[in-house]
């Protein structure tokens, strides 16, 4: 018998709730509408979009005419809004309203001829998408990254810089930009733009991990964020199963298993959860107390 604990954060975060809700009814209001992308990393919400009439489109030319758009929780860059507008196309804007505001300060940031410093993976999405809030972004991947281009450019240490961090960066990275910046940098404005939600879920899924026997993380394959919970948990914990869907867990990874704890990531329902959970007690797990109620909250 194994005591199974669920993260009270695991699954849907605010911003990608409020996404999954838009796409949701625009589905339900019955007019035309394709999403532009995927509107969060979940292939198992996209494929139920699909099925709602919510068709992927790759691109702002393959938007058919008089469809309305949606436009995906990580954001996009400006040019993509202008071409839709000139299209006439309905915008549907689910980006996360934390993300909409790292565009505002960027672009605001280089109004004023500050040079815009994004501290985020080049390519994730996100980071695409607010560097395309800018005319001559500065994209840089971490600290040792911000070293180099200071030492290649050392002009510009005297120069205005605007300092702002992917949402889902680490609190660790963003602290070494900060101080490095602030060593060599002597005209500088620093937003730390991580979100809550994200910080909360690693250091409860690290807090879960440390605590128990084995780790399941839940989440898509092609979500940064699951990635990134799936090594914290890691580092801590000598038995770690990431899973897409229940149906790729496999209990016998888990017997001999005294306590599980269970985590999910940000772009994860809380009906696949459920799924995790169902065939966990179907092995006859005892459950935390706490556990239905996480659950209840997370659908
Ligand atoms: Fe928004 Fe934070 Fe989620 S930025 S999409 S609430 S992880």
């Amino acid at each position: 018998m194994s005591r199974l604990t669920l993260a009270r954060s695991a699954g849907f975060c605010y911003g990608v709730r409020r996404a999954v809700t838009m796409a949701e009814e625009a589905a339900q209001s019955g007019r035309p509408c394709v999403m532009l992308g995927h509107i969060i990393h979940n292939g198992s919400v996209i494929e139920q979009l699909e099925k709602a009439g919510v068709q992927v489109v790759h691109s702002v030319e393959e938007v058919p005419t008089g469809a309305a758009v949606i436009i995906r929780s990580h954001g996009e860059g400006r040019a993509v809004y202008e071409r839709l507008q000139e299209r006439g196309a309905e915008i549907i804007d689910t980006t996360c309203p934390n993300v909409s505001h790292i565009h505002r300060l960027v672009s605001q940031a280089e109004e004023e001829g500050r040079i815009p410093v994004i501290i985020g993976t080049p390519t994730h999405p996100e980071v695409e998408a607010i560097a395309g809030w800018c005319r001559n972004p500065v994209v840089l991947s971490g600290p040792d990254a911000l070293e180099n281009w200071l030492r290649e450019h050392p002009e510009l240490r005297t120069q205005p810089i605007t300092m702002v961090s992917q949402t889902t960066s680490t609190q660790k990275k963003w602290n070494l930009c900060v101080e490095k910046a602030k060593k060599e940098c002597t005209n500088l404005k620093i937003f730390d733009t991580i979100c809550n939600a994200t910080c909360k879920r690693q250091s409860e899924a690290q807090e879960l991990a440390a605590q128990n026997d084995a780790m399941i993380v839940i989440g898509g394959r092609d979500s940064s964020n699951t990635r990134r919970l799936t090594e914290l948990c890691a580092a801590l914990c000598p038995t770690v199963c990431w899973i897409e869907r229940a149906e790729e867990l496999e209990p016998s990874n888990l017997y001999g298993k005294a306590s599980i704890g269970i985590t999910a990531g940000a772009s994860t329902p809380g009906w696949i959860i459920k799924e995790v959970y169902d065939k966990m007690s179907a092995e006859n797990m005892e459950i935390e107390e706490s556990f239905a109620e996480m659950l209840e909250k997370s659908i």
